[in-house]
């Protein structure tokens, strides 16, 4: 089997485009990201026409930049890779579309990768390859979920959350509060100044097996701003956003945990945009500093969607399977975690 040096990898699943060259699916040649954060901003969430727009907007320029960056013409890649999903329909065409066009015209392999995979393997871009087996803690504004990864592409689905993902409602709470969006970055700098323990607010589902619910969490925080509404109080809006932080961080930490007591695993993988939250970071080192565990953690510019990672998990994905994609894949908004889109 050849091996797949130079990957040109494609991500467009929801409001970022980005297009990433990496070699040896672990050293990043270059990783060109442009956000649409402003351009949603203005309607409190991601707009899906907006963003499919905007992709095909920006996504020659981005490829322009991130071949110039890297050093290499077109021709030198040696596969294409892109995001097949889960993530907006619209949004996930530009990118497939482009990376169909480029792996015909240059009759390379097409590798479709999983979005949740390549958050999983972010991690594999740090200087420091995670040791399997390791527990994966996928937090992002679409999905929350607890997997054990035993190998490469070798993972067992544990739980995911019933309703809101974890990313999700630190939006909507930052809503509420009329903080701005995305929820994430703003609420975690309100809670730094703010006391965890000033309310109590639920830890939901904390003995149903791996499963989540962060939907109790958020009626609890609006339940309260109602209240010291009502009261006339003026609201403590750094201890809210603390106390609420503090909860969502206790539970997933637990679950991780008990996942690692059950699987006889020493190893937690963070992955996906929330955890770029510095305090949940901090609380899962301090938990394995004490247990003797390893802590893997994404840079920040690779906790949020990029496409070096797409590029990463392709290389990985071509390495185990031996296959490339057929061209006929589609765009699927849905796909689980354990799916290999190929
Ligand atoms: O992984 P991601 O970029 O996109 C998805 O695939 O969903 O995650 C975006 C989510 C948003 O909900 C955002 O509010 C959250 O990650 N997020 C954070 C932080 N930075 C981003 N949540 C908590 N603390 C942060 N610092
Ligand atoms: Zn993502």
């Amino acid at each position: 089997m050849k091996s797949l040096t130079t990957i040109l990898a494609i991500e467009s699943s929801c409001d970022e485009t980005s297009i990433a060259v990496i070699e040896n699916g672990i050293s990043i040649k270059s990783n060109k990201i442009s956000s649409q954060m402003k351009a949603h901003q203005a309607f409190g969430g991601v707009v899906p026409e907006l963003a499919s727009r905007m992709h095909a907007e920006k996504i020659h320029i981005l490829l322009n930049q991130a071949l110039k960056e890297a050093g290499i013409a077109i021709q030198d890649i040696d596969a294409v890779a892109v995001t097949a999903g889960p993530g907006l329909e619209g949004s996930l065409l530009v990118g497939l579309t482009m990376a169909k066009t480029i792996a015909v015209m240059l009759d390379k392999p097409f590798l479709a990768v999983n979005h949740l995979h390549g958050h999983i393997y972010a991690n594999f871009l740090t200087g420091t390859p995670p040791v399997f087996p390791f527990v994966c803690v996928l937090v992002s504004g679409g999905h929350t979920m607890l997997v054990l990864v035993k190998n490469h592409f070798d993972f067992q689905f544990l739980g995911s959350t019933r309703d809101d993902a974890a990313g999700e409602v630190f939006d909507k709470v930052a809503r509420v509060l009329d903080l701005g969006y995305p929820g994430g970055p703003i609420v975690e700098k309100q809670a730094s100044e703010g006391n965890p323990k000033a309310f109590n607010f639920p830890k939901a589902m904390k003995h149903r097996g791996y499963e989540f619910s962060f939907s109790g969490v958020k009626t609890a925080v609006i339940q309260q701003i109602r209240d010291l509404q009502a009261q006339g109080a003026a609201l403590p809006v750094p201890d809210l956003c603390a106390s609420f932080q503090k909860a969502v961080i206790d539970i997933l930490l637990l679950k991780a945990l008990k996942a690692c007591d059950e699987f006889q695993v020493k190893g937690i993988l963070l992955s996906g945009g929330v955890t770029a939250n510095k305090t949940l970071r901090q609380a899962f080192q301090d938990a394995c500093d004490k247990r003797g565990y390893h802590l893997y953690v994404p840079p920040f510019v690779l906790c949020t969607d990029n496409a070096a990672m797409i590029g990463a998990a392709a290389y990985f994905q071509y390495q185990t399977f031996g296959t490339a994609s057929p061209l006929t894949t589609r765009a699927n908004p849905n796909l689980p975690i354990c799916s290999l889109e190929q």
